[in-house]
């Protein structure tokens, strides 16, 4: 901590006390407002956070006004087009990249962990035959605790790591199951002779009834998807996580809160949006008609995947992800089909419009990664199971980093409090 300080002043312009500033490494100071109420009785007030930095973190920075992302110092550009989804588990969990003996070890200890415990492919049949995948597997990773409590242990380092493994193991498996029971189909094993995203396209098409190779274009483009969703910094559902987590929780109750959070339309289920926005304009045509209508103050329509909280002059993520989406619609030979040219050309028409230059509205991640998931052929409600499954390395490895926080606490905030002021109990035939 440097000597920088906040100076607090009344309205008088009586001194109140001051607060500390707390420098990072890279990018903005904070203000350190632990003390604030004990020298002013007062709290903060920031519902959604827009000022507020809820944890010390060294995993994940981001910038948005230069559009910047870096796990653990390193770009997402240089990541995404030199790593590995495996890798970049490893690179945010253990804060380094791996030397090639460490990230063979590595590699095989979560191929080692890939099938789930027979009694949990039993679990699915209790849901209905129609749920949610989403659903499904948010059940089925909360109730990992009930499978897995010989390690649950959090203040036992064996047991945070091998519960880390076996969540970034599982997770495909749990994912391709929750399709596969929806679909009626017999779950598919793993198979541990192919790669990580290779594997969850085993484990999503593959059927005992024929031999199904995956394509390797298809696999890559799995994983660079994995690789750009894999951290976030403090996003709604990493903070789930920190949150259920400071109570002292075990990891796969944590992780499955973390879950709930990111099923919201507000959070992971943009890029599934954005297909059913592509289905409702229809043709190139009705394209105007939609950007106008995005456009209106009076309509509430926006264009899906399209716009940032963070990103105000690009998603890095979708510059990476843009280049991808193209070559694989090229080699899927499918840039011409009726879905992939109204986006195409949508993206044309939104780059170019005044509306969306003045108010820096740029295509984001999710508007690529929608259009990837749709060509290699996953269904729209698995969009965000797989999101799910990308960022269950981000969520362990910020969990973790809170718990070996020597300032962890029970995250507690406190209100504003804008209610009934104390009142006498009124008898029931007085009201
Ligand atoms: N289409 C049309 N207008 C938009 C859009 C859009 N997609 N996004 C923002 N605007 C306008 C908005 O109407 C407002 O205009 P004005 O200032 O004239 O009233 C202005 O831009 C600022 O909008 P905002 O809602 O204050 O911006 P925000 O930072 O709160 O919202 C957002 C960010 C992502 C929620 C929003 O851009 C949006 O709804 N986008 C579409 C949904 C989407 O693609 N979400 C995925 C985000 S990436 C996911 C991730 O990183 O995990």
């Amino acid at each position: 901590m440097g000597d920088k300080k906040i100076f607090l002043y009344s309205t008088e312009g009586e001194e109140q006390g001051a607060l500390p500033v707390i420098e990072g490494s890279y990018g903005p100071d904070v203000i350190d407002v632990q003390n604030l109420h004990e020298q002013t009785e007062m709290f903060t007030f920031d519902p959604g956070y827009l000022s507020t930095a809820s944890c010390e973190s060294s995993i994940t920075y981001i910038d948005g006004d230069k559009g910047e992302l870096y796990y653990r110092g390193y770009a997402i550009e240089e990541l995404a087009k030199q790593s590995s989804y495996l890798e970049c588990c490893y690179l945010l969990l253990n804060g380094e990249l791996p030397g090639a003996d460490a990230l063979g070890e590595f590699e095989m200890i979560i191929t080692e962990h890939t099938m789930v415990n027979e009694a949990i492919r039993r679990f699915y049949e209790g849901m209905r035959y129609d749920a949610h995948p989403m659903a499904i597997t948010l059940g089925v990773v909360g109730a990992l605790s009930a499978f897995y409590h010989d390690s649950i242990d959090i203040r036992n380092p064996k047991h945070r790591t091998i519960s880390a493994h076996r969540l970034i193991a599982k997770m495909p498996t749990i994912a391709a199951y929750s399709y596969k029971y929806t679909m009626g189909q017999p779950f598919m094993y793993p198979n541990n002779q192919l790669g990580y995203s290779e594997n969850f396209l085993h484990m999503m098409f593959a059927n005992p009834a024929f031999e199904y190779k995956v394509n390797p274009v298809a696999a890559r483009a799995m994983d660079l998807i994995l690789i750009l969703h894999a951290d976030h910094e403090q996003n709604a559902s990493t903070s789930t996580v920190r949150l259920a987590g400071s109570s002292g929780t075990n990891p796969f109750a944590s992780i499955a809160a973390g879950i709930a959070s990111l099923w919201g339309p507000a959070h992971g289920g943009a890029n599934e949006a954005v297909i059913r926005m592509l289905e409702e304009i229809g043709t190139k045509e009705s394209i105007v008609h939609y950007v106008e209508r995005a456009k209106s103050k009076e309509d509430s329509f926006r264009l899906m995947g399209f716009g940032h909280r963070v990103y105000k002059n690009h998603d890095p993520r979708a510059r990476i992800i843009r280049k991808a989406c193209y070559e694989l619609l090229d080699s899927l030979n499918e840039r011409d089909t009726p879905l992939f040219e109204t986006a195409l050309e949508l993206e044309r028409i939104a780059l170019e419009d005044d509306y969306f230059i003045e108010h820096k509205l740029y295509p984001n991640v999710d508007f690529y990664s929608g259009l990837i998931l749709k060509a290699l052929g996953i269904p729209l409600n698995m969009f965000t199971v797989i999101f799910a499954m990308a960022r269950t390395a981000g969520w362990i490895a910020q969990w973790s980093e809170m718990l070996d926080d020597p300032a962890q606490r029970i995250g507690r905030p406190r209100q504003l409090y804008t209610g009934a002021t104390p009142r006498p109990y009124v008898e029931i035939g007085e009201r």
